[in-house]
């Protein structure tokens, strides 16, 4: 029968309850589809550094390399920091720059049933944030300078990065089901090329390589005018394309329109490797409460499941999570957690597998 390795960073805070939400669900899925799902662990982040130094151990990328898929919990605790003041746990540059993950790839949908944690009408909000994940403003973690008087960081955009993570926006663009509601799909470029140079050429090269694509529509919005929008007429938009920093933001600005940062699973994917996590953090104060939200670690497995060519598990986890928010086995408080609990809420999804 067909399997699948999946190797696994459960994370600090919330990190590790998630993650074993999620592997009992994917674990219940394959196994009904008949697919053996192997799974290892991968200890890495705050808590690792506190006892290493490191936040990813001697040989790490090599394993993870060699997976057939990654699931990752969130890792970083505020209180774990290097001497120049940033966080020590955090894994964004190693694994994304590590194992080129360029395309970090956001789903922003609001799905039935989660109606007292959102304002929006429901089918309303469908589109995806397609972050450029190696470069921008978050090349220079760790490479900023300061003084006692000032500090600086850079911001990078390269020809083939900006080229790589366009392209990959336009091919997301033309696979994608749920298009806008006119039913065209569009890619929309998400900048600040009024004020800066470097977005400027971000730009530049959108056009260029949007005339690859003529069966795509293509437009651009500063992205100032972009959080606005998201906000007052999310349903204008199918696939946007932007810059590290700027995609950060504004996908944490769309989960709190879909029912919280708890709804919402992303990829990091490049032509070799790839990993699936929540796009939120560690959530320390609400850690071992059974308060988070399993949902986003639920579907990140899904997501994973799914580039590892496991569709029909894939499509069943998704399927399982929308009738158990429709038929109000999960509800969730307007805070974004479970009104029953993250157990209950991991229980309901898994009873859902079964019919
Ligand atoms: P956060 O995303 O952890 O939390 C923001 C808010 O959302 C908090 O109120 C939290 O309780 C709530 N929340 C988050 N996930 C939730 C869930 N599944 N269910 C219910 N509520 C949820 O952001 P933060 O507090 O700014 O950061 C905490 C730590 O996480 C920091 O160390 C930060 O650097 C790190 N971080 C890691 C990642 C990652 O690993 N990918 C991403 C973002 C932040
Ligand atoms: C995310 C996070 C990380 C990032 C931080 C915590 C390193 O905010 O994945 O959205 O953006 O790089
Ligand atoms: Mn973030």
């Amino acid at each position: 029968s067909p399997s699948v390795a999946v190797k696994v960073i459960p994370g600090d805070g919330i990190g590790p309850e998630l993650v074993q939400s999620a592997l009992e669900v994917m674990q219940s899925a394959c196994s009904l589809q008949g697919v053996e799902l192997h799974t290892t662990e991968e200890p890495a982040g705050a808590g690792l550094y506190r006892e290493t130094g490191e936040a990813l151990s001697p040989g790490a990328l090599d394993r993870l390399r060699a997976a057939d898929g990654i699931l990752k919990g969130p890792v970083g605790l505020p209180e774990v920091r290097k001497t120049d003041g940033t966080e020590a746990g955090l894994l964004g540059g190693l694994l994304r720059i590590g194992l080129d993950t360029f395309a970090n790839v956001r789903p922003i949908q609001l799905r039935r049933g989660v109606e007292a944690a959102t304002r929006f009408e429901p089918g309303s909000i469908d589109y995806v944030i397609v972050r450029e994940n190696t470069e921008g403003l978050y090349l220079s973690r760790g490479a900023g300078v300061r003084n006692h008087y000032a500090a600086s960081d850079q911001l990078l955009i390269t020809r083939a990065g900006t080229e790589r993570i366009v392209r990959y926006a336009f091919d997301y663009a033309s696979q994608r089901k749920g298009a806008p509601r006119d039913g065209v799909s569009r890619v929309t470029c998400v900048d600040k090329s009024n004020v800066l140079r470097s977005f400027a050429f971000f730009r530049e090269v959108f056009d260029e390589i949007a005339t690859e694509y003529p069966d795509i529509e293509s437009d651009h919005i500063y992205a100032d005018a972009a959080a606005h929008a998201l906000v007052t007429q999310p349903d204008r938009f199918d696939v946007l394309v932007m810059e590290n920093f700027l995609g950060d933001i504004l996908s944490d600005l769309g989960a709190g329109t879909v029912g919280g940062l708890g709804m919402c699973p992303s990829g990091n994917i490049g032509h070799r490797s790839a990993y699936f996590e929540p796009i939120h953090g560690s959530a320390p104060q609400i850690a071992g409460k059974d308060l988070a939200n399993p949902l986003s670690q639920i579907l990140s497995g899904a997501q994973l499941l799914r580039h590892a060519g496991q569709l029909a598990a894939a499509s069943s986890i998704e399927n399982a999570v929308d009738r158990a928010l429709t038929a109000g086995s999960i509800t969730l408080l307007p805070t974004g957690s479970p009104a029953r609990g993250t157990a209950a809420a991991t229980r309901a999804v898994v009873e859902r597998l079964h019919e």
